[in-house]
């Protein structure tokens, strides 16, 4: 499967997911590629810091910030079991390609009132994608979530057939996932039980379970 973290704004947390989606992936044994399809490089950053650490290597990962990663996204799921996309900032050619390469597409958003969540541009770009791709599966994640982490539960029971629908795994505010972006770890890996690690595992299992193969072009 093919899961691409998009949404044009910054700092909603698709890196994050991106990297602790694909860590928790090859935790469970699956081969796992990330594809850092953000010119700013920052998952090939955390990639690079985590070997300066003498980390052991979870998962490839491989730079490919251009319009043809909808042609060379689907080569590399041939030889993997998930492929993660860390989307570009904007939305622009890249945003296409990357949703035209997936089969899910998960839109982190913070809570806040509903139509901030996603630009229209951005979900006139899916709409189109599923011109050619009708199978092509999306879904708001909430992350970020504060103290107010059960109201934000609440939206989420409520949003449940909003189009994208919302998982219902939030991720909460955590310092941990900043210490893990600086020092090329999971926050798994710096401490196992903490809540941000039960989430990520929640939400890799949800994913799991929506049942989402290869969608075929
Ligand atoms: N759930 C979270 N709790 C705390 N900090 C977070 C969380 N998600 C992301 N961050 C922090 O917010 C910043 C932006 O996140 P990032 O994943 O880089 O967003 P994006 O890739 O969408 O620009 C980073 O410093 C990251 O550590
Ligand atoms: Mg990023």
């Amino acid at each position: 499967m093919i899961v691409a973290l998009l949404n044009q704004k910054g700092g909603v947390g698709k890196t994050t997911l991106a990297l602790h989606l694909a860590g928790q992936w090859a935790a469970k044994g699956c081969s796992v590629t990330l594809i850092d399809a953000d010119p700013q490089g920052s998952a090939l950053d955390w990639s690079e810091q985590r070997s300066r650490e003498g980390l052991p290597r979870l998962f490839g990962t491989v730079g490919l910030a251009r319009d043809t990663l909808h042609r060379e996204a689907p080569e590399l799921a041939r030889n993997c079991d998930h492929v993660v996309i860390d989307g570009p900032p904007r939305v622009a050619g890249l945003m296409r390609s990357a949703l035209l390469a997936a089969d899910l597409v998960l839109i982190p958003v913070q809570p806040s009132p509903l139509d901030g969540w996603a630009s229209a541009e951005m979900l006139a770009l899916l709409t189109e994608a599923r011109i050619y791709r009708p199978g092509l599966q999306a879904r708001f994640i909430l992350n970020r979530c504060g103290a107010r982490t059960v109201i934000a539960r609440d939206t989420a029971d409520a949003l449940a057939d909003h189009d994208p629908p919302v998982l219902r795994t939030a991720i909460g505010q955590r310092v941990v996932f900043a210490d893990a972006a600086r020092t090329g770890r999971l926050a798994a890996e710096i401490d196992s039980a903490c809540p941000a690690a039960r989430e990520i595992a929640a939400l890799t299992d949800e994913i799991d379970g929506l049942g989402i193969g290869r969608v075929t072009p």
